[in-house]
């Protein structure tokens, strides 16, 4: 017999409880207990996290309005999706359609103009970009609305003629402000950040580098963010060394490589 499928709504009543779907086996990890309390704040900024669940759970979707959105996306009155995963043992039974399905309702019924997504191919770099790629939306009825660099799409499901959102564009302008040397700027809105901060940390202190952390407080500093993540970024010497977690081995292979050119 199938197991029932249930989409369920974590909110500040159950998240204790019920999680985030995201590293919920390490629930005493720090970065998870700094979602926790992230997530707990966000409630009142219209955030909205559904998780997928058919005897466990399977997947998640995490969006929030653009004006509190953690992405750098500028516009008014869209929903922004932060998160879709699906895990890889369940992958192609509809969930991800489910879940999204359960925000464009939600935007619509909330009077949202439409939800955008950022996506992301990875571009030349050929590592996994910690987003979703455009592909899946388009199927959705997503289309382009705007690039940024290095490989990011802003997709977006209108729902009227107001105007998409877009992404900022001064991205040499963002990134170069934050000076020479090795800094991360990342926030608690995904908890494998703070394990990516310590490998980082870890690194630098191998290589007798000066490492400088810069955290994100609020949405406002993540629309402003040198990268279109918002949330994560590496930056060496004023250039964007990467908008995801590294390991080791790429972190110093990108720095040399930069060192060279
Ligand atoms: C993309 C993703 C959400 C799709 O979820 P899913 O539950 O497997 O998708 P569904 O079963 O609902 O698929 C629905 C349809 O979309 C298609 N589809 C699924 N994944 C697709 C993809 N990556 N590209 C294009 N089409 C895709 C399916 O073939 C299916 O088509 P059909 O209806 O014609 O049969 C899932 O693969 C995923 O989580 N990928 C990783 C995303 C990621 O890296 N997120 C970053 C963390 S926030």
């Amino acid at each position: 017999m199938d197991r029932v499928t249930t989409i369920v709504d974590v909110n500040e009543t159950n998240a204790e409880q019920t999680g985030f779907f995201c590293m919920r086996s390490k629930p005493d990890a720090d970065g998870y207990r700094r979602k926790l309390h992230w997530l707990k704040r966000r409630f009142s900024e219209g955030l909205k996290i559904k998780i997928v669940e058919d005897g466990g759970h399977q997947g998640f979707i995490e969006y929030a309005p653009i004006e509190h959105a953690w992405r750098a996306v500028l516009g008014e009155n869209y929903m922004v999706i932060h998160c879709l995963w699906i895990d890889e043992h369940s992958i192609g039974k509809g969930y991800g359609s489910r879940l999204l399905d359960a925000c464009i309702r939600d935007a619509k019924a909330q009077n949202k103009s439409g939800v955008a997504v950022v996506t992301s191919s990875g571009g030349d770099t050929g590592l996994e970009p910690w987003l979703a790629g455009k592909d899946f939306f388009m199927k959705h009825g997503f289309e382009l609305a705007d690039q940024a660099p290095p490989s990011f799409e802003l997709m977006v499901k209108r729902f009227d003629d107001r105007p998409v959102p877009r992404f900022p564009g001064d991205w040499a302008e963002r990134t170069s402000k934050y000076g020479k040397g090795l800094i991360v700027i990342r926030s608690d809105q995904c908890p494998f950040f703070d394990q990516a901060v310590q490998l980082i940390a870890e690194t630098a202190d191998e290589w007798g580098l000066d490492l400088h952390v810069v955290n994100l407080a609020d949405s406002r500093d993540a629309r402003n963010a040198p990268a279109a993540f918002g949330t994560f970024a590496i930056l060496y010497d004023g250039k964007l060394l990467s908008h995801h977690p590294l390991t080791k081995r790429d972190l110093m292979k990108r720095i040399e490589s930069m060192r060279r050119s």
